[in-house]
């Protein structure tokens, strides 16, 4: 949620903060800061609602020369959005970021405007600046300042604190992601929410436990020294060379983020099969299905869960292996019966969503092995699980998933090869390369024909509603394309079976509903007879299926036809591209803005 980055070193702090704050913006863009210590030693802080720019244009005209600094992107859970709000928070030359949710931060509150505390903002994170400053004020010194603030507090966090009086930064975590990191060419310290910050700029990189205290001084000879809660030197924590590199972030030709890695797809299908098939990959794929469970649980949030669907139909489809997909959310409050012989699979882009941490977390008490399909190497989930499938979709910038639910769910469908024999038949894999391969050109063309969607979109765009309907494998698609369409265009939108509109949601449609009808060859007539049942109450019927189908394109206001031949069990996944692109341009002519949309947050470290 919150990006956090930290830096100590001879080079210009701020602008090395603000670098590794701009490839966490899209994280979390409600507001950003930074404070620094100056060329004289003093703690300086800027900071801005709204994006990046913001704050950036504040600093524009400024002359300064930082050492040392500390950022935020802000993701507000307490306290509106405003510049108050906004982090860090200072007092008594101590500056603080937070990323997580302070749980107890009401009652700590109370008690501390009651010692005289006054609070700036409405935040949680402040109530962890006023401990620390009382800890302080009591003559502690900052190590036990840090740990014994940190004690106090319930919840899953993580704090960067930069102190003015002793030039130096410390951060500590529960629950929530953080990683420090060094140069030592340049003798550079750092500190992030997310690896990524730091591709480019640390050489090393180090992932605290929970509880460990993080202390980054340009005096330590390590320039990170680590401590447990009892203020012991700990070597608590995961060590790795940074093998991350920037990449390309820039939107090149296309309009938007969101544009670039829909037209990335093709590509990533072909290097996907190449990778496992017949390149590095085949080793963790063959290890992936050495363990052939009972059941799997599968467990996710928004598309990752929507991939969970389709990954479920794989599974059960090839390999008769019940699965059980559930929100994360839920999965991990619900006492779920795990039983010996089960696997947890958890399905995540960033590998840091707070709630497939801890279903992956309940699996692993219970003594599951635990399995993920993620996007980025090095994660808490990557780190956390057994074993681990990388969906190898690169960085993905726009909030609204694209790319990863496609590399999601064919990862999936990779594993479903792994978990039989036939994976280790040079032939089964080629037969499987050809599919994919297929599905990559079959969605060249879907691209190719995107003027077709556009047109489709501006006529429909203004509808109050749309009903995403789908039967069989084609309704989880029908949930993700809904979501896409609420994620960005911010207009109602709903995913159901389409068996099941009758028994409710049928109340809603009228003339200005939208029905998109996803069908495939599969139950074909059941699915038309569902669409007969909208329009004759007079719904808009935009039909995405079979091309050249004289029967849906009569019965259809709008019909988009497409060629499922030889996609079988991808077939999902090819429909689900025709939900993209009209998601994308519905939110182009409602005029939102379609890779930061309001309210969201590309990596939700938060329950
Ligand atoms: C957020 C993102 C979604 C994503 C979900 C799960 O809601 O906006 O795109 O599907 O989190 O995130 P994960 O990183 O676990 O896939």
């Amino acid at each position: 949620m919150c990006g956090i980055v930290g830096h100590i070193g001879p080079k210009d702090s701020v602008e090395i903060v603000l670098e590794g704050l701009s490839r966490l913006e899209y994280r979390g863009y409600d507001s950003a800061g930074v404070s620094f210590i100056d060329e004289n030693d003093s703690l300086q802080i800027y900071k801005k609602s709204g994006k990046l720019e913001n704050l950036k244009g504040l600093l524009k005209d400024k002359d300064y020369k930082a050492r040392m600094c500390i950022g935020h992107t802000r993701w507000a859970t307490h306290g509106e959005v405003n510049d108050v709000n906004s982090h860090p928070h200072m007092k008594d030359h101590i500056s603080i970021v937070h990323n997580g949710i302070i749980e107890n931060a009401s009652s700590l509150r109370k008690e501390l405007a009651a010692e005289g505390y006054d609070f700036k903002s409405e935040t949680d994170s402040e109530v962890f600046l006023a401990l620390i400053t009382r800890e302080l004020a009591a003559g502690k010194e900052f190590k036990q300042a840090m740990l014994d603030s940190f004690k106090l507090v319930e919840g899953h966090s993580a704090f960067v604190v930069l102190n003015e009086n002793v030039l130096e930064i410390m951060s500590i975590k529960k629950g929530a992601p953080l990683v420090c990191g060094i140069n030592t060419v340049d003798s550079e310290a750092f500190v992030s929410s997310d690896p990524y910050a730091l591709a480019g700029m640390a050489s090393q990189l180090y992932f605290p436990a929970d509880n460990v205290l993080c202390h980054l001084s340009a005096k330590n000879k390590n320039l990170i020294n680590f401590y447990d809660s009892e203020g012991n030197p700990t070597d608590d924590f995961m060590s790795k060379k940074q093998d991350m590199s920037v990449g390309p972030t820039d939107k090149g030709q296309f309009e938007h983020f969101m544009l670039k890695e829909i037209h990335e797809q093709p590509e990533l299908i072909r290097s996907l099969t190449q990778f496992y098939f017949h390149g590095e990959g085949l080793e963790s794929l063959k290890k992936a299905g050495e363990f052939v469970p009972s059941k799997f649980h599968i467990s996710a949030c928004g598309t990752a869960y929507y991939a969970g669907l389709l990954v479920r139909d794989f599974l059960e489809m090839y390999n008769k292996i019940p699965c059980s997909p559930e929100l994360a959310s839920e999965f991990r409050y619900r006492n779920p019966l795990l039983q010996k012989g089960e696997s947890g699979l958890f399905i995540s882009q960033s590998g840091e969503t707070a709630d497939t941490l801890a279903a992956q977390e309940l699996c692993t008490n219970s003594e599951l092995k635990t399995l993920s399909i993620v996007n980025v190497d090095g994660s808490t989930l990557f780190r956390n699980c057994d074993n681990n499938l990388l969906i190898r979709a690169g960085i993905e910038i726009g909030v609204a998933s694209t790319k990863a639910f496609t590399q999601q769910a064919l990862t999936g469908r990779l594993l479903s090869l792994a978990l039989t024999k036939e994976l280790n038949d040079e032939a089964s894999r080629v037969k499987l390369t050809a599919k994919f391969s297929l599905l990559a050109e079959k969605i060249d063309h879907l691209i190719s024909r995107s003027e077709e969607i556009k047109v489709i979109a501006e006529s429909i765009h203004n509808h109050k509603g749309f009903f995403y309907t789908g039967r069989g494998v084609y309704f989880p698609v029908a949930l993700e394309g809904a979501l896409k369409l609420k994620e960005i265009a911010y207009v109602h939108a709903e995913g159901y079976a389409a068996g099941e509109l009758k028994h409710g949601p049928i109340a809603m449609i009228d003339e200005d509903m939208v029905n998109v009808a996803l069908v495939g060859p599969e139950l074909f007539e059941k699915t038309v007879s569902n669409i007969q049942e909208i329009k004759a109450r007079k719904g808009v019927i935009l039909s995405i299926g079979p091309k050249d189908n004289e029967e849906l394109a009569e019965l259809s206001d709008y019909y988009f036809g497409i060629d499922f031949d030889g996609l079988d069990e991808l077939s999902p996944i090819y429909i689900n591209i025709v939900n993209q692109l009209l998601a994308y341009y519905i939110a182009k002519y409602k005029g939102t803005d379609i890779d930061k949309p309001r309210n969201l947050a590309k990596s939700v470290t938060v329950e």
